[in-house]
C-alpha cells in the first residue's frame, strides 16, 4: 500500500501534453515525464460528499509467450508460427510500467484479455508480474484469456470449461463475477462479458450488489472486457478519441451487431442490461477494453423516481486504449469524488 505522501508524489510529476485525434472534456491525456506512463483522467461526480477514491485500469495486455512446456504443445506449436504481434513477451514492459502507475491509486483493475492466448508462459507471467506482486488487484476476463488457437483459424481442442479451469487455478477471484467496495464511495463490480454475451447468475449478483450500494450510500462502477450498446438511435459512429495503429478508429455503436445490446441478446444478457439502463441512481459508469482505442458515448438510462416514473440520466462509458501501444504503459485513473 503506497502512503499518501508517495501518491501525492508520483501524479504530481511534470506532465507532458500527448496529442490525441479527437479530444473531449470527459478524458484529460497526459504523460508522466519522469516515469513515463501515460494517464488518463476520468472523474466521475458520485453526489456522495465523501472523500475521493481512484482506481487504475488498464486494459488488453495480451501477454505472448510460449515457454518448453507450451512448445510440446501441438496446438501452441501452431499458435506460436501464426500469431506474430508482441511476440516473445513483447507487451511485458508496457503491462509492467502500467501496473506500476495503477498501485499509485486506491485499487488497480484490468479490463480483460491479459493473455494473448492461453498458454504456461502466458500464464507464468501473469503469476509472477501482476498476481504476486499485487494480489489485491481484479482483473475481467477477456475473449483472448481462454483461447490457445490465435490466428490458426482452428478451433480450440479443449473444451471451454477445461480452459476456463486453468484460469480459475490461479485467478485472484471468481472469474464471472466478483465485486468489491473501494473506500467509503465505491462498489466495483468486474463481470465476464467475454463470449459477448452476459452469462446465468450474474443478473442475481449485480441486483444484489446495487441493493448494498444503495443501502451502504455507495455507486456501483462496472469493470469488464466488451463495451455495450449505447441504446441511442441517435448515434451511429462515434471517432476514437485515442487511435492507436492497427485498432480501430471508429466505434459503429449503432450498426456493430456483435455488440451486446445491439442485435438479439439471450435471457441472461437482456437481464443483466435492463438492470444497467434502469440503475442509473447507483452505476455511475461502465468502463471497458477491447477495442484497443479509447472510446467514450453516454448509455441511455434512468432509474425510478417511484410512482412509476423514469427519470433519465445517462451512464458514461469508458473504453480504455490497448496498454501495448504505449512504450511506458496506460492508465486510466478515475476518481470518484
Ligand atoms: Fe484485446
Amino acid at each position: 500500500m503506497k502512503s499518501v505522501k508517495e501518491r501525492e508524489w508520483f501524479f504530481s510529476q511534470e506532465k507532458e501534453p500527448v496529442k490525441v485525434a479527437n479530444p473531449i472534456p470527459e478524458y484529460n491525456i497526459y504523460r508522466l515525464k519522469t516515469t513515463g506512463q501515460t494517464i488518463c483522467d476520468i472523474e466521475i461526480a458520485s453526489g456522495l460528499g465523501k472523500a475521493p477514491v481512484t482506481i487504475g485500469a488498464t486494459a488488453d495486455l495480451h501477454f505472448n509467450f510460449c515457454n518448453m512446456k507450451d512448445r510440446e504443445d501441438e496446438e501452441l506449436q501452431y499458435t506460436e508460427q501464426c500469431r506474430l504481434w508482441l511476440q516473445y513477451q513483447k507487451s511485458l514492459v508496457s503491462a509492467v510500467k502500467a501496473l506500476e502507475a495503477a498501485d499509485f491509486c486506491d485499487a488497480s483493475i484490468i479490463c480483460g484479455d491479459i493473455l494473448d492466448y492461453l498458454s504456461e508462459g502466458a500464464i507464468d507471467l501473469t503469476k509472477r508480474h501482476i498476481i504476486k506482486k499485487y494480489p489485491e488487484i481484479m482483473m475481467a476476463l477477456g475473449g483472448h484469456d481462454y483461447t490457445k488457437q490465435m490466428q490458426t483459424k482452428r478451433p480450440d481442442k479443449l473444451p471451454l470449461e477445461q480452459r476456463l479451469d486453468m484460469l480459475r487455478s490461479f485467478w485472484p477471484h471468481d472469474i464471472h463475477y466478483y465485486s468489491r467496495r473501494i473506500g467509503d464511495s465505491v462498489l466495483a463490480v468486474i463481470m465476464d462479458n467475454s463470449q459477448g454475451k452476459y452469462l446465468p447468475g450474474q443478473a442475481e449478483k449485480l441486483k444484489a450488489d446495487m441493493d448494498i450500494a444503495r443501502e451502504e450510500g455507495r455507486v456501483i462502477l462496472i469493470f469488464q472486457h466488451e463495451p455495450i450498446s449505447l441504446f441511442d438511435p441517435k448515434i451511429n459512429t462515434v471517432p476514437a478519441v485515442v487511435e492507436n495503429g492497427g485498432a480501430a478508429k471508429i466505434a459503429n455503436f449503432g450498426t456493430m451487431q456483435e455488440l451486446i445490446g445491439n442485435s438479439e441478446s439471450d435471457e441472461s444478457t437482456s437481464l443483466v442490461l435492463d438492470l444497467i439502463k434502469c440503475g442509473a441512481d447507483v452505476i455511475k459508469g461502465i468502463v471497458a477494453g477491447h477495442w484497443h482505442s479509447q472510446f467514450f458515448g453516454y448509455i441511455k438510462a434512468g432509474y425510478s423516481g417511484g410512482n412509476g416514473d423514469v427519470i433519465p440520466c445517462d451512464i458514461p462509458q469508458y473504453i480504455i486504449s490497448g496498454n501495448p501501444y504505449f512504450e511506458s504503459g496506460f492508465v486510466a485513473r478515475i476518481t470518484v469524488k
